[in-house]
């Protein structure tokens, strides 16, 4: 899965199809540099973009980013603005890449807390890119333990009055997508902080101190080719 020389691109073969990124650091980033937290929010971006384009570029079908947390709205409101700056520029840029990508977007996370103009932008793309075959699921305004509530909910509404795994799974907003292979956190801490806790149960984990905004190509192929060492057993015996 990888080229002979060393840090050439891997290929995303059967075993590794969805890979999560927690992209943490950006405030540490800015505030090494000096620099206002929302430059750092501004340089995770960028890094971001660079990351959606590798990943497609060697094959990658799902891949998901911790954008904004239910929590993060406790933030400044200035950093907040920023971040949904960002969210809507991106919007306006991936638009025009949908077709090159071959992108559907999906956001994980409920809606309604967004100024009208951004949630309509982020329900016109979900739509106009319906029919992308990779799949990049933008978590905003999303929290794992509200997912698994929502997903419960869901299934009480049709009228379950048992429920089993396979409603939870199919009503978690990640429905399109398979669990993920991995799942990486940028920015040396260890933790899931409210990310797929139910979608993580078997997923590979690879941390790096390497904060966000310098989270690149090259950080990228070191993770997956970590990961194609581990052996999955899913609890079996392998
Ligand atoms: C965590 O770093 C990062 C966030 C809360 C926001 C992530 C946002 C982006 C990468 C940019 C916008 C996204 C899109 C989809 C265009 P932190 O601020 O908690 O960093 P710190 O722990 O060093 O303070």
């Amino acid at each position: 899965m990888f080229g002979k020389k060393k840090n050439t691109a891997p290929i995303c073969d059967e075993r590794l199809s969805h890979i999560a990124f927690i992209m943490d650091g950006n405030g540490r980033w800015a505030t090494s540099k000096g620099l206002p937290r929302s430059s750092g929010h501004a340089a995770g971006a960028k890094a971001f973009k660079n990351i959606v384009e590798c990943c497609s570029r060697i094959g990658l079908r799902h891949m998901t980013v911790y954008a904004f947390s239910t929590e993060n709205w406790s933030r400044p409101k200035e950093e907040v603005d920023r971040i949904m700056k960002l969210l809507s520029d991106y919007l306006d840029e991936a638009e025009r890449m949908l077709d090159k990508y071959d992108l559907r977007i999906v956001f994980l996370g409920d809606k309604a807390p967004f100024e009208r103009g951004l949630r309509k932008r982020m329900l016109e793309i979900e739509e106009k890119s319906s029919k992308g075959k990779k799949i990049l699921n933008i978590a905003m305004n999303y929290g794992s333990k509200s997912e698994i509530v929502h997903a419960v909910n869901s299934a009480l509404a049709e009228g379950k009055k048992t429920i089993t795994e396979e409603d939870i799974d199919k009503n978690l907003y990640t429905k399109l997508s398979p669990p993920p292979d991995l799942i990486i956190r940028s920015a040396g801490e260890m933790r899931l902080s409210n990310f797929l806790l139910w979608q993580a149960a078997y997923s590979e984990f690879y941390f790096t101190d390497t904060l966000w905004p310098d989270f690149d190509e090259k950080e990228l192929y070191k993770a997956i080719e970590c990961f194609y060492k581990r052996k999955r057993r899913y609890g079996g015996l392998g």
